[in-house]
């Protein structure tokens, strides 16, 4: 039987190392009949896949393969497949069951790098509609970036929260949801106000279109800034990817009847420690956001080829230096996505 290279998560006392092996290549001419083999090429890192290697959610991943992003090409379809064909260049889907409408709780059953084998391995199958197809500007390398981060600030900004021409949007660091969340808002016609703890990446995000920077470690009260910013309106969207430790500035900064997509838990997974009655105070729109559905993935997709997004890639690491990535990543150095080439 032939084999090729896969990483796996595995269990130690407090959490899981990396550990490169083998698995099964799948046969082409022995695949399901809606099924789609595809060699992947490129995997992209997610703070979510920190958390699994490190353990901090608690989650049984031993065994699995990590990540869920990865972008490939086409090897061969089952015989009643008919949206793809060999060659066709395509991306997996973070929920491969969340077609389209609202999500429904048993699709975490089904996430990539989870309960399911995620994309750090030559070969991947996948059922025909658990893929889409990758802009057509972009190289594959580049695709590997969208499944979570990219999709996530689209359905954050865009889907859920309704994002107009002209309105004000807020933006937390410049890690991987961050920094497409500043490429699609800029696209979309918004002005953009980003935080980082870093001056340097600051200037990068104003190369890229940031209309106002704020330090959020030598600026501490942020919102202040915001506020000033927006001349005391508040902001009409906040991508919220910190959690408990910047919802009360994030709520500071939001306007009347303004949005907060709360995405993340880069502070951690506790209670906030504040009030939260400013939200009812400005009638904020509180969505939880979980990346999104394909359909909106496709028309993501679309949106980024008419308007030539560019994923941003800070670093990309080869097969071999899958813990060194994970590290990089760890370390927060990175400014927009850091990437694996599997082939
Ligand atoms: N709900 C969902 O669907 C979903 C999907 C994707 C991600 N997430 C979550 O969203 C968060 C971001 O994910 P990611 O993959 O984009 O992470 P990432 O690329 O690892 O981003 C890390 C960056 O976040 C910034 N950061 C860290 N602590 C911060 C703080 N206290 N205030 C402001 N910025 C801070 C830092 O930017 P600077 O270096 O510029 O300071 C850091 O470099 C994670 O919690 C992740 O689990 C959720």
């Amino acid at each position: 039987m032939p084999t090729s290279l896969a990483w796996f998560y595995h269990q130690t006392e407090t959490a899981y190392a990396l550990v490169m092996g083998q698995q099964t290549t799948p046969d082409p001419a022995n695949l399901q009949e809606d099924n789609v083999l595809v060699a992947i090429e490129a995997v992209s890192l997610n703070y979510r896949d920190l958390i699994a290697w490190k353990n901090l959610a608690g989650r049984q991943v031993s065994g699995r393969v990590p990540a869920s992003d990865g972008a490939g090409t086409v090897v061969a379809v089952g015989r009643a497949v008919q949206q793809w064909k060999p060659g066709d260049r395509v991306a997996g889907c973070f929920f491969p069951r969340w077609q389209s409408g609202p999500f429904d709780l048993s699709n975490h059953q089904y996430d990539l790098g989870g309960n399911l084998d995620g994309m750090l391995r030559q070969h991947a199958v996948m059922h025909e509609d658990a893929w889409v197809r990758i802009p057509s500007h972009m190289k594959t390398l580049e695709a590997s970036t969208l499944p979570c981060a990219a999709l996530t600030a689209w359905y954050s900004l865009v889907s859920r929260g309704g994002l107009r021409q002209g309105q004000t949007v807020l933006v937390l660091g410049t890690g991987g949801v961050s920094i497409f969340a500043l490429q699609i808002a800029k696209r979309m016609g918004a002005r953009v106000v980003i935080t980082s703890s870093d001056d340097r990446k600051l200037e990068r995000a104003r190369s890229l279109g940031a209309d106002h920077t704020v330090n959020y470690k030598t600026h501490p009260q942020w919102s202040e800034q915001v506020w000033k910013w927006t001349e005391g309106r508040g902001v009409d969207h906040v991508v919220e990817v910190g959690g408990p430790g910047t919802l009360e500035q994030s709520m500071r900064s939001v306007a009347g009847s303004g949005h907060i997509a709360l995405i993340g838990v880069l502070t951690g997974f506790g209670a906030p420690s504040t009030s939260l009655f400013p939200l009812l105070a400005r009638n904020v729109t509180l969505n939880g956001i979980y990346v999104g559905p394909r359909d909106e993935f496709v028309r993501m997709n679309r949106f980024f080829e008419d308007h030539e997004v560019v994923p941003v890639i800070d670093r990309v690491f080869s097969m071999d230096d899958v813990p060194d990535a994970f590290a990089y990543l760890a370390s927060g150095q990175h400014f927009g996505k850091v990437v694996i080439q599997v082939a």
